[in-house]
């Protein structure tokens, strides 16, 4: 069956977020090293970055390494950071041709230099695009950035730009990394694990949560589809209760 047919177009998510899991496994599985799973990973990040412009989602963030991830192997950790740098120049073209324009979140000072500068020159080539938002998630995890808008909102009081009668939830969001990106309304995780491991604890208030048992490098845009299916069958009801669903635009304001 054609799943892509039974997505309600007028009823797609704007923002879908991914926490691509299971690489590792993926590769040990095969008797690989656990690089070999990452490299394999490429594959279906192109799926997805694909599925999301064809189907007119705004904008897809996807999770690549974690402030944690730092704590690994060196060799990993090199690893994958020369898979970066090899794959943003491998498809920077291709992704300028798909109108997509890249983005990143994160502590991107932490990155090694070849990683910043590869990702800076796509992000400046790609900075005019109008299609999706691609949004790198690297080196980020969401409790590095609700501190740093924390020392940032500080550093303005201190200055006195900032009257702490004034902080709300719309303030502190224009802090946050993701100040110009709506809140994922669809989060997917990958590979059976069932939990958040630091990823937009901010933005995830109210998200859906879909967890897949297909390992990274296997999910193909069936697996994202299946993903939206899911999601659109689901009442968002921000606290209330289901009969007012459909008499207005219920939306989440935080
Ligand atoms: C996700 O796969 C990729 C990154 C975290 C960079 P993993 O490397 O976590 O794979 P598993 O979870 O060990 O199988
Ligand atoms: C989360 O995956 C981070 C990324 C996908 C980049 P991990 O595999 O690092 O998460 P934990 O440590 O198992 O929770
Ligand atoms: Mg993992």
């Amino acid at each position: 069956m054609d799943l892509k047919k039974l997505i309600i177009k007028d009823k797609l998510p704007r923002h879908i977020a991914i926490i691509m899991d299971g690489n590792g496994r993926w590769a040990q599985s095969r008797g690989n090293m656990r690089v070999f799973g990452h490299q394999n990973g490429v594959e279906s990040v192109k799926q997805v970055v694909e599925a999301s412009g064809e189907l007119g989602i705004e904008y897809l963030t996807l999770y690549a390494f974690s402030t944690e991830n730092w704590n690994r192997p060196r060799a990993e950790v090199d690893a994958l950071m020369g898979l970066m740098v090899k794959t943003i120049e491998a498809q920077t073209e291709s992704l300028h041709e798909n109108n997509v324009r890249l983005t990143a979140i994160g502590e991107l000072d932490d990155l090694p230099p070849a990683v910043k500068k590869q990702l800076q020159n796509a992000m400046d080539y790609t900075s005019g695009n109008t299609g999706l938002n691609l949004v790198l998630a690297l080196s980020y995890s969401g409790r590095w950035e609700i501190t740093s808008a924390l020392k940032t909102i500080i550093e303005e009081i201190q200055k006195g730009n900032v009257d702490p009668g004034t902080i709300d939830t719309c303030l502190i969001e224009t802090y946050l990394n993701t100040s110009n990106i709506p809140d994922p309304e669809l989060l997917i995780r990958t590979s059976g694990e069932r939990r958040i491991s630091n990823f937009m604890l901010w933005q995830l208030a109210y998200t859906e949560l879909y967890f897949s048992q297909v390992l990274w490098p296997d999910f193909r845009k069936k697996d994202f589809y299946e993903a939206i299916i899911d999601f659109q069958r689901r009442d968002r009801r921000f606290g209330r209760i289901k009969e007012q669903l459909g008499t207005e635009t219920v939306k989440y304001q935080g």
